[in-house]
């Protein structure tokens, strides 16, 4: 997988004087099916989180309020996508290491996963995350 695989992906809006609305669909905006809904919040300043990749869960993450970083690496090519806006998703496809820095005060990060939760779908060591890119095996 390649960070270029990875994509924002603008949601639909409701622009209305009693509030906006937008929402995300399975197979429609979200490019997966959803199996898991996760959340970050009250991340101290200078707080870094997700320093690991996965085998095979994808996510799709909103920054439902305040702002942050994703930055996205294949092992080759580093990309950062920042997020400010909750009608705006990232998708991230497996197989990329991912953090999340640059947290803003109230910044509130709504994740969206292929999978259930399962520890031995996590590679949490970066050199490890290297050698399985260069044997292909991620
Ligand atoms: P982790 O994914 O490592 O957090 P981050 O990527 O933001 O640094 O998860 C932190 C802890 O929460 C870890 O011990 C596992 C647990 N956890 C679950 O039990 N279920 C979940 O769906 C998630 C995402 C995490």
């Amino acid at each position: 997988m390649s960070v270029l695989e990875a994509r924002i992906i603008e949601l639909p809006k409701f622009l209305d004087a009693r509030g906006n609305l937008s929402f995300v669909e399975n197979f429609k905006q979200i490019p997966f099916e959803i199996k898991r809904t996760y959340w970050l919040y009250d991340v101290p300043g200078g707080e870094c989180r997700g320093g690991h990749a996965f085998y095979s869960n994808e996510e799709f993450i909103i920054a439902m309020s305040g702002s942050f970083d994703v930055v996205l690496d294949d092992g080759k090519n580093r990309k950062v996508f920042s997020l400010n806006r909750s009608y705006y998703g990232l998708y991230v496809p497996a197989g990329l290491w991912r953090e999340m820095e640059n947290f803003s005060t109230n910044a509130f990060a709504l994740e969206f996963g292929s999978t259930h939760f399962d520890q031995a779908d996590y590679i949490r060591d970066y050199d490890e995350f290297l050698k399985l890119k260069d044997d292909g095996k991620i």
